[in-house]
């Protein structure tokens, strides 16, 4: 009867004294030297970032938007998306992607997607940028297209395609065309979208030539921009080749013949604005049951109001942000900068050290960090299974911090120590594997060898991966090769220092985050004092799917 005797005022107090126990984690003067090493990385590491996001912002340069706007007078792909979502706070996927390729530079890989509100609800959008070589598909817009899907299926998000494209960038079929995870993978993701019902709605705002032209086709529902869209397998110029008939676009595949003759799109617009506002009406016709605005809007600042921000500045997160391994601090002092009044319910404090796992919370939300503060030891291994385990059971959502070991190679000794823990480590991998919570990962620092495996790296698919811009990816970071190459005599030790050279150069450029981003190896380099705001929006956009009508649209296929 004690606690259901208590009077208001000593729930309220009992309530205040349960709150997480808040981690103090100043700066000090012995951090100093680390963090001033740290930061001076981090703010070379911004100016790259600044750099080719501006690069992006352009998309494929002046002549090509003066041809996009002027001759083909159609909106560029950012004011297309200031017209389509609710707000201009939406959070974009992978924009480095398709910077510095084998193939050259496409910027942003040739089409925007990301995740934003539109009345309200989370919507994943895939949108061309036909500044870039008329919106043609490379290999890595394929790739970037496909991870948007992805990204739509994992968190049950409604799914809007901008398609402006002149379809496959032929010079490069064989990396598009015949591979399961290439071109013909996009319209199977479609088909088995509408089967796990997964709203998609396509406007056809250019061209949607050959492979293009299923996009819409295949959507639910369809809106065509009359005089600027145009869906065909053939142009006009392949019709003349074939039958010698000459023969405009409009009457070919425009919105007419579309909307009232093959019925290939439902909606027609006179103009852009209006396929934009037709597409913000289709989504309300979605019947997810969001919180009543006003209620919601109580709910808000109720929400808001209890949490908390970080005790410490999270402008202090660039200093914490290993310049190398060697300059990692307590990984504590990060999270005592991401979590709301940097409260941390921590498990296991004095077991298995070198990983952080606990509770805390994040803009409002509970979630399970999981955080590398050294070597996955055997011990630490084991503490990261149970930890995940015991998420997985509460259904609390799992976040990874991830700064992983330079070294392929353990380097502790007995072949005891490294046995027990590799057989620890395989059981990590199995408990991050199987969890069936929502999980992200960031790399705070280095994701290398095995242990980022188990840290939810890439393979082992986090719900969305983020890089902080001094992050490295790579096998074995730069500087740790020389011991795993096969050693030669003594008389080859200059071959073998030129070969070790070589490879440390190597792994220093490839092991950039920006390397990584550029090839899609993640959902994108977020800067670190943007920690907090990205992952309160990955939270909510999870958590939405709860608000899905029917109990049936949750069950995977
Ligand atoms: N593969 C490779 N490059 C292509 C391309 C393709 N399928 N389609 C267009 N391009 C290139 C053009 O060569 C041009 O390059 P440049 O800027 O270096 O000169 C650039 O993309 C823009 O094309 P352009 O025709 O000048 O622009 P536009 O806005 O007037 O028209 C399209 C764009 C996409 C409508 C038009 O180029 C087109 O119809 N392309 C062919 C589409 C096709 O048949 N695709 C079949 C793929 S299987």
């Amino acid at each position: 009867c004690s606690v259901r005797c208590m009077s208001s005022a000593a729930r309220k107090r009992r309530a205040l004294r349960s709150a997480f126990p808040v981690l103090e984690q100043p700066l000090q003067p012995i951090h100093q030297h680390v963090y001033e090493s740290n930061l001076r990385n981090s703010i070379a590491c911004h100016k790259k970032y600044v750099e080719l996001s501006e690069k992006v912002r352009i998309g494929g340069g002046e002549n090509a938007i003066t041809r996009h706007t002027q001759r083909n007078r159609k909106l560029l792909v950012r004011d297309r998306l200031r017209l389509l979502l609710d707000d201009e706070d939406f959070l974009e996927l992978s924009p480095l992607a398709g910077l510095g390729l084998p193939y050259g530079d496409i910027p942003s890989a040739g089409c925007l997607t990301g995740i934003g509100r539109i009345n309200g609800l989370w919507c994943v959008f895939i949108a061309n940028d036909a500044t870039v070589k008329g919106g043609t598909a490379y290999p890595i817009t394929v790739k970037k297209q496909l991870r948007a899907q992805e990204v739509a299926i994992q968190n049950r998000l409604p799914c809007v395609y901008l398609v402006d494209s002149g379809g496959a960038f032929l010079p490069l079929q064989s990396e598009i065309f015949p591979d399961k995870n290439q071109g013909g993978r996009t319209f199977y993701n479609e088909a088995i979208m509408s089967a796990m019902k997964i709203p998609q709605v396509s406007v056809v705002c250019g061209s949607c030539t050959a492979g293009g032209a299923y996009i819409p086709t295949m959507a639910e529902e369809a809106v065509m921009v009359h005089r600027i869209g145009t869906i065909f397998l053939g142009g006009p110029p392949l019709v003349k080749a074939a039958t010698g008939e000459e023969v405009t676009p409009e009457d070919l595949g425009g919105a007419r013949l579309h909307a009232e003759v093959s019925g290939c799109v439902d909606h027609f617009a006179w103009e852009e604005k209006e396929a934009y506002e037709c597409t913000r009406n289709i989504i309300s016709t979605l019947n997810f049951q969001l919180p009543e605005e006003e209620e919601e809007d109580e709910v808000e600042t109720k929400k808001r109001k209890a949490e908390e921000e970080p005790l410490h500045s999270l402008e202090e997160l660039p200093g914490l942000a290993p310049r190398s391994y060697n300059y990692s601090l307590d990984v504590k002092m990060v999270v005592s900068r991401l979590t709301d009044g940097s409260r941390f319910q921590e498990f296991k404090a004095r077991y298995g050290t070198t990983l952080i796992t606990g509770f805390a919370k994040i803009h409002g939300h509970l979630m399970g960090i999981v955080a590398n503060n050294g070597e996955l030891s055997y011990e630490a291994a084991l503490k990261g299974s149970h930890f995940v385990q015991l998420c997985d059971q509460r259904d609390v959502p799992l976040l990874f911090l991830q700064n992983t070991s330079p070294t392929a190679a353990p380097t502790l000794s007995t072949a005891e120590v490294n046995s027990n823990r590799l057989k620890a480590q395989g059981s990590m991998m199995s408990a991050v594997a199987c969890a069936s919570v929502p999980k992200i990962t960031v790399v705070i620092g280095g994701c290398h060898g095995a242990d980022s495996y188990a840290m939810c790296g890439r393979a082992f698919d986090p719900n969305f991966l983020f890089l902080w811009p001094n992050a490295r990816v790579s096998m074995v970071a730069p500087g740790h090769c020389g011991s795993l190459l096969p050693s030669d005599s003594e008389q080859e030790e200059e071959k073998n220092k030129k070969q070790e050279d070589d490879l440390n150069r190597r792994l220093t450029k490839e092991s950039s985050a920006f390397f990584s981003s550029g090839r899609l190896w993640d959902d994108g380099v977020i800067l670190p004092q943007d920690t907090r705001k990205v992952l309160r929006d990955c939270l909510d956009i999870i958590k939405q799917q709860q608000y899905q009508l029917s109990t049936d649209k949750l069950k995977t296929t």
